[in-house]
């Protein structure tokens, strides 16, 4: 299946695997570049010492190109770890948080894209301007952090405002080929997929993730503010309830991401083997789409799935009365 992005990105098919903190570490990215996709690392949980360690170790696995998604919002550290993206072979800078333009500069000088995460289409805008090669539009159905512009309407006015200039892709809710048919009708050159990834057996997670993920339907999250200030799609719980019935008791960014951590509801960057991770508080991030999950697959496999869903469902509409 060739797009704008299977070209940009020299890639086969336009499924992008979401560089999600805590989860898409090294097996998890490998997986999905070797099956044809692309596979990013979420970097935010790592430091600077795991993010080469975690370079190497994709390329060790594949020659399949992958990149790199960087949160931080410290300066200091947002070059450096840029610089060691470059260095370490990665292809393509996901700018998680706002547009940097010196790691824009840096990327171009040494031939490195970068694509930017955008929930309105201004921020879409402002990333073409700043110089980023691709735009990843994400709708408010999205885990993680989150904003409040759904999929559907998102992707067509992204589209209409920068595919003139770059590609644009869709995410948000997006599970299956099925998602990766409308975000093409809609005018998306691919598709990148978070929620959908975590279920499988490669990707990284805390005791009790994956599970939750199999036993949560489509209205089992919620946007809250109780794990790191922000607003954030997580699956609901007792911790998310509690913080409901009291706001006031929310600190800002980043503070009561560290209160969470502090609490023990919020396990950074923890595998299987973390100890005392408690399912009714811990912060579980997961989109709506969580609902048609039901069971784990090998990420390769689910790259060859989307594509191969997404072709039946274009040929089904076409022909259908
Ligand atoms: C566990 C988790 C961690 C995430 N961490 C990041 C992150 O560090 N940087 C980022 O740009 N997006 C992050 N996201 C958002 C994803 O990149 C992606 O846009 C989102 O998962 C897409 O929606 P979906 O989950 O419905 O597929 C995260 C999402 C999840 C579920």
């Amino acid at each position: 299946m060739k797009t704008r992005l299977t070209e940009l990105l020299g890639i086969e098919h336009p499924v992008m695997g979401a560089g999600m903190g805590g989860v898409s570490y090294h097996r998890l990215v490998a997986a999905v570049s070797a099956a044809g996709g692309f596979g990013c690392l979420g970097a935010s949980t790592m430091s600077s010492e795991q993010l080469v360690d975690e370079i190497r170790a994709v390329k060790a696995i594949t020659a399949e190109p992958f990149g790199v998604d960087l949160l931080t919002a410290l300066p200091d550290r947002l070059m450096t770890d840029v610089d060691a993206l470059i260095r370490e072979g990665a292809s393509v800078f996901v700018a998680g948080l706002g547009v940097p333009r010196d790691a824009i500069e840096l990327c171009h000088e040494r031939g490195v894209l970068v694509a930017s995460m955008c929930g309105k289409v201004r921020h879409a805008v402002a990333a073409v301007e700043a110089g980023c090669d691709l735009v990843i539009a994400q709708g408010t159905e999205a885990g993680g952090h989150t904003g409040q512009v759904a999929t559907m309407p998102l992707v067509p006015q992204v589209v209409d405002a920068v595919a003139g200039r770059v590609p644009v892709v869709a995410a948000g809710g997006i599970v299956d080929g099925r998602g990766l048919a409308a975000a093409l009708v809609l005018g998306a050159a691919g598709v990148w997929v978070g929620t959908r990834f975590i279920a499988t057996p490669e990707a990284r997670s805390a005791p009790g993730y994956k599970d939750a993920l199999l036993r949560t339907a489509e209205d089992g999250t919620v946007i809250s503010r109780a794990y790191s200030g922000k607003p954030m799609r997580t699956i609901r719980n007792d911790w998310t309830d509690y913080h409901e019935r009291h706001p006031e008791e929310i600190q800002p960014f980043p503070q009561q991401l560290v209160a969470a951590v502090g609490a023990g509801a919020l396990h950074l960057g923890a595998d299987e083997t973390a100890e005392d991770v408690d399912p009714d508080r811990e912060g579980y991030p997961a989109g709506q789409g969580v609902g048609a999950i039901d069971t784990l697959v090998p990420a390769g496999e689910l790259v060859t799935r989307f594509v191969e869903e997404a072709e039946a469902a274009l040929a089904g509409w076409s022909s259908a009365p």
